[in-house]
């Protein structure tokens, strides 16, 4: 059996702080793994747009010498012609190595898995999780930290249809000493089956507020999100919602020097774009930093040691 990352989950914590350890290899010695995958071809199928996770996987495995096929939107493969993700899944793992997938359906990923013999990641499935930016979150958090744990984390903006929210909070609770702030409107508060099953069954406190301002101070890492307008079921809710938080220079005066400010991006409207100037920003970071992790997964996936 291949293996295959649909949840982060799927990696101890182990596993994932070897995966850093990687990554970290990879940006200081990138010629190294010039050639780590050569003949090896990525596919990237791409049910639903993206500019970072797409782009991201195909850089890193041309990257590590390797080549990619694929495609990014579905009206370009044959399930425009009514083809399921599992015979899809089956004709790609003929071509390719390894296959990085993005579907608009929570759990898709999970059922084309059944279909291939190929190492299968979830790159992102409806509402639900997103896996790899949440590796891509880790590895930022332990750059800019030095450690993952020992620190409180502010959620903030659309935690209900949010699934880089939903993974990065599945991946913290397993580090120690990580105190969760949920900052969103009542309507978009973090799913109850998150809850549940990350925070409250294993007893760890967490906090939920509507305002940002009262909890800035608290907060060593602010993980901003954009309210997810295609998720929503109609644009009336949307507009109420989209700017109930905008992140802007005065905000972020009360928050601590040594803030940490992620987004896993598109930003809309939800960080003003006089904060990136802000020595705290870490989210264009962050985009750098999921070139390398993804390097450091495939890798592990197809078993190869450089
Ligand atoms: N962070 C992220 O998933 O971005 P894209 O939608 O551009 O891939």
């Amino acid at each position: 059996m291949p293996r295959n990352i649909i949840d982060v989950t799927d990696l101890t914590v182990k596993e994932i702080n070897e995966l850093i350890d990687t990554a970290e290899d990879i940006a200081a010695n990138p010629e190294k793994y010039r050639e780590a995958c050569r003949y090896k071809q990525l596919a990237t199928l791409f049910f639903e747009p993206s500019t970072r996770t797409r782009l991201s996987f195909e850089s890193a495995m041309l990257a590590l010498g390797g080549s990619v096929l694929g495609f990014s939107e579905a009206n370009s493969s044959s399930a425009a012609k009514g083809e399921t993700v599992g015979d899809t899944i089956h004709t790609v793992s003929c071509y390719a190595d390894i296959i990085a997938m993005r579907h608009p359906k929570e759990g898709a990923p999970y059922a084309a898995a059944q279909y291939t013999e190929v190492p299968i990641i979830n790159a992102g499935d409806g509402g639900h999780n997103h896996p790899t930016q949440t590796l891509t979150d880790l590895l930022t958090i332990h750059r800019e930290k030095g450690r993952l744990g020992g620190f409180t984390i502010g959620f903030c903006g659309d935690l209900k249809f949010g699934r880089t929210v939903h993974s990065l909070v599945n991946a913290l609770c397993r580090y120690e000493d990580v105190n969760f702030v949920l900052i969103s409107p009542l309507e978009l508060k973090l799913p109850r089956y998150v809850k549940e099953e990350a925070l409250k069954k294993r007893g760890i406190p967490y906090k939920q507020t509507d305002s940002l301002e009262a909890v800035m101070p608290d907060l060593d890492i602010l993980y901003m999100t954009r309210v997810q307008r295609e998720r929503f079921f109609n644009e009336e809710d949307y507009l109420r919602l989209k700017d109930s938080y905008i992140l802007t220079p005065e905000k972020l005066e009360r928050a601590k020097a040594d803030l940490s400010i992620l987004h896993p991006l598109p930003r809309v409207n939800e960080i003003s774009v006089a904060v990136d100037k802000d020595p705290r920003a870490a989210y264009w970071k962050q985009v750098k930093n999921g070139k390398f992790i993804r390097m450091a997964l495939i890798l592990k996936l197809l078993d190869i040691q450089v």
